[in-house]
């Protein structure tokens, strides 16, 4: 399993939840299902015989925040749709997915029906990701949320302090959000799920690593995840005044490199993975140049989102990679279908002009290696 969790950061999950959340039955089940897709990674076919391991999807459209860098800001559509239970069961049925992430462009809590989801997903031993912008967690959802967790709750806090985190995070209420993270903290039990806190580094936040450090410690939470925020879009330029300004990469770097030395455990490990996000957004040469990076999402994973939409994953939202609509056809249909098979195609033998993926960073070259030395 240590290979298939190096290739499948879901199934890194797995492994820290598994105790507690998931059956024999659904580990051994997740296992032969994760055994049959590495046999199919291993050859890539353009229609792979094995349903996807692992479905992402846009439980709703609505929300009530306008993140600047959230791809909401650049997409036509957005606050018409919730995704209905009822074609969520349907889903999950045809796939039988070993995890389901309940993350689009919009608020899951904002979904009437989100519990019920994240039951059926329980009852069917699916494991659960879901992110919030945390400005629902309170009150009865509040009660709902830890009567019915997924198995593991993403906290998104882009910013350490209130203006960053005000500046990133429009319309969100600092004040509110932070009385509902300290509630979630005081109430949060470590045997029932696990919280992980994800800030997406960008401009505004690129220096918050010590105010970031300080919130984690108070809390109850153990894990954060600094990712670089990604610039949607196929030039990979509609946030591009998202970026660390000139000198901003390096002045960081230095000054996280000056702190190091007085820093002991934790906190100099995570000022190290944070230096380390910092650096992923120093400006590179685009994917296309290298010809040869591969991403292989599409042969274990696909994205849904809320209006039925089928899409490779959900960096291609918006984009003419549209692979099917669920209202018309079933899955199988679309995972085994002529667009995804050309889309796979494109991903093997033209990448540097596939519009999207061209600009996108995700490499699995070293991960396919691995698994292709497997017996
Ligand atoms: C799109 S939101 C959807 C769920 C929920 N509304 C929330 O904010 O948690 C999921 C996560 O994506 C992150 N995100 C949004 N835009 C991003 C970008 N351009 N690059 C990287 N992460 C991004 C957000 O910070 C959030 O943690
Ligand atoms: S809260 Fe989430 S979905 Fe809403 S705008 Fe922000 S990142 Fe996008
Ligand atoms: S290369 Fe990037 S944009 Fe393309 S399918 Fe993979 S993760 Fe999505």
């Amino acid at each position: 399993m240590v290979v298939l969790g190096t290739a499948f950061e879901p199934l890194q999950n797995f492994r820290r939840v598994i105790g507690d959340t998931f059956t024999v039955r659904s580990t051994v089940e997740t296992a032969r299902r994760g055994w049959r897709v590495i046999r199919t990674v291993q050859k890539l076919p353009l229609t792979p015989a094995t349903m996807p391991l692992g479905v992402q999807v846009e439980t709703t459209n609505y929300c009530n925040f306008k993140c600047i860098m959230c791809n909401r800001e650049v997409l036509p559509g957005m606050d018409e749709n919730h995704l209905t239970l009822q074609a969520f069961k349907r889903l999950i049925a045809q796939i039988q997915p070993a995890v389901a992430v309940m993350n689009g462009l919009g608020e899951p809590l904002m979904d009437r029906t989100i519990f019920d989801k994240l039951d059926a997903c329980r009852r069917a031993h699916i494991l659960t990701t879901m992110p919030t912008n945390l400005s629902f967690v309170r009150g009865e959802r509040l009660e709902r949320l830890l009567a019915s967790p997924p198995n593991i709750l993403q906290l998104s806090i882009d910013g350490g302090e209130r203006t960053s985190y005000e500046a990133i995070r429009g319309r969100a209420d600092y004040d509110q959000i932070m009385a509902n993270f300290w509630a979630l903290s005081k109430r949060y039990d470590h045997r029932s799920f696990h919280i992980r806190v994800l800030i997406a580094l960008q401009r505004l936040n690129l220096g918050d690593f010590e105010p970031m450090y300080a919130m984690m410690e108070r809390s109850n939470f153990n894990e954060i995840t600094v990712v670089p925020f990604f610039d949607y879009g196929h030039t990979g330029e509609h946030f591009r005044h998202l970026q660390p300004m000139d000198g901003q990469v390096d002045a960081t770097v230095e000054q996280i490199n000056a702190v190091l030395p007085g820093t002991r455990g934790k906190r100099r490990n995570f000022y190290i993975r944070w230096r380390g996000a910092v650096q992923q957004l120093k400006p590179k040469s685009p994917q296309a140049d290298t010809g040869t990076p591969i991403c292989l999402l599409p042969w274990y994973s696909t994205y849904l989102d809320a209006k039925l939409n089928v899409y490779p994953c959900c960096f291609l939202q918006g984009s003419e990679h549209v692979m099917g609509n669920l209202s018309q056809q079933s899955v199988a249909e679309v995972w085994q279908g002529e667009r995804y098979a050309h889309f796979r195609s494109r991903m093997l033998h033209d990448r540097g002009n596939l519009a999207g993926c061209r600009t996108c960073p995700q490499n699995d070259r070293a991960t396919l290696d691995a698994l292709r030395r497997l017996p």
